[in-house]
């Protein structure tokens, strides 16, 4: 029997988890799986949620870290992370994603002598302001098997002088998990209950610290959505990084006084998907709503400079927009008059991402 410890942290992880976990099970009889939850994100709203809505089992191991500075958390996820890998010396660690959790327990692993695989690697936005990018950099620098979402991410890999023979071309597993809940969340009463009709509204998640933890970020977000809501209505589930800042600055007043605006708490994973479905539009500056727009075919203008998902402009319904309000507003207006570019879906995003890597990871372990 092998040992694989997967680990999650933050929301954006639990969806990529999550299909992981049940490619597994195909191989009960030679990989027994734990998951270890690091306590990244704890807000009911940003974590068990979503392991309720993708019948994610508990976590066999809790590690509490919560919120702090970028060392403060990275270190205490190497501190609690290094007492599981001590006990339970896994054959193997997979990570996910670009957060710090990610970075946190690869180096953990690899310093132990146990091997790492990172879901999601080769992405790169070229941009080292971004925490991201540098977890990104290192996880890929520190794993032994790299599993890809997209060409750019092979390229990227082998210009870095990674080893052809680690890196594998997978597709996207969060799009796994996103085909596999689609039919679920259908039944999501969150149109009903919000009163709204399908193409009848724009989505917006907002959180990168480039965008609101600067005064002027979060002004332009504002000014977007005054002059938006003039054509259409706007909904707003809030990060709590987001809702601090508003506070900070003390812009709740201005955000209130916003006709047309519906600010909601974070949401769970089925609510999300049928609302992003529906949408007329999605503006955002997350990773994934950028792919998950892409697969729907729904029009998404991402709020960044930049995006380590190519793909998504190249093949997709992506723009990169930056943090221009004029530009962003008339790209907007675009979308709603109907000239916004079609889109397609990229190759390999077709459920099956989750299934490969466990097929190549029994091949690799297999004694
Ligand atoms: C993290 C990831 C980011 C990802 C995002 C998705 C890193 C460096 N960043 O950013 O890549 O896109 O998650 O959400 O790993 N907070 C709560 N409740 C929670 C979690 C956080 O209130 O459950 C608040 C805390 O005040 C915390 C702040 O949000 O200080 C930021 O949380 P943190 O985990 O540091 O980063 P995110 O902005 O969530």
């Amino acid at each position: 029997m092998k040992t694989i410890i997967s680990v999650a942290g933050a929301r954006p992880n639990f969806m990529k988890v999550a299909p992981l976990h049940t490619a597994f099970q195909k191989y009960a009889d030679t990989f027994r799986h734990l998951i270890v939850h690091t306590g990244q994100h704890y807000d009911p709203t940003m974590s068990k949620v979503f392991f309720d809505d993708l019948d994610l089992p508990q976590p066999d191991y809790y590690l509490g870290v919560g919120s702090g500075s970028h060392a403060q958390q990275t270190a205490k996820v190497m501190v609690e992370f290094e007492k599981v890998v001590e006990q339970q010396r896994p054959h193997l660690v997979v990570v996910v994603g670009d957060v710090n959790s990610t970075v946190a327990c690869s180096l953990v692993s690899a310093k132990m002598g146990v091997p790492v695989a990172h879901v999601e690697a080769g992405l790169r936005s070229f941009d080292r302001t971004m925490p991201e990018e540098l977890n990104r950099l290192l996880t890929d620098a520190l794993a032994d098997y790299l599993f890809v979402s997209e060409p750019s991410g092979v390229h990227n890999l082998k210009r870095e002088g990674v080893d052809e023979k680690k890196i594998f071309l997978v597709g996207n597993v969060m799009i796994d998990s996103l085909i596999s809940h689609r039919e679920k969340a259908k039944q999501s009463t969150i149109l009903h209950d919000l009163e709204l009709t399908p193409l009848g509204y724009a989505l917006v998640t907002l959180h990168r610290p480039s965008n609101v933890d600067i005064k002027e970020g979060l002004e332009k977000i504002l000014t977007i959505f005054e002059r938006l809501t003039a054509r259409t209505t706007i909904v707003f589930p809030v990060h709590p990084r987001t809702k601090k800042m508003f506070s900070r600055y003390t812009m709740e007043k201005r955000v209130d006084s916003i006709k047309h605006l519906k600010l909601l708490e974070p949401l769970g994973y089925l609510d999300f998907l049928h609302l992003m479905e529906h949408a007329q539009l999605v503006l955002t500056d997350s990773g994934g709503i950028q792919e998950e727009t892409t697969y729907f075919g729904i029009p998404c203008l991402t709020m960044r400079e930049n995006t380590e998902r190519p793909i998504t402009v190249e093949v997709g319904t992506n723009h990169i927009c930056g943090l221009d309000a004029d530009g962003i507003v008339r790209k907007s207006f675009e979308v709603l008059d109907g000239t916004a570019k079609n889109g397609s879906i990229p190759e390999l995003w077709d459920g099956k991402a989750s299934e490969r890597i466990a097929n190549i990871l029994f091949q690799q372990l297999h004694d």
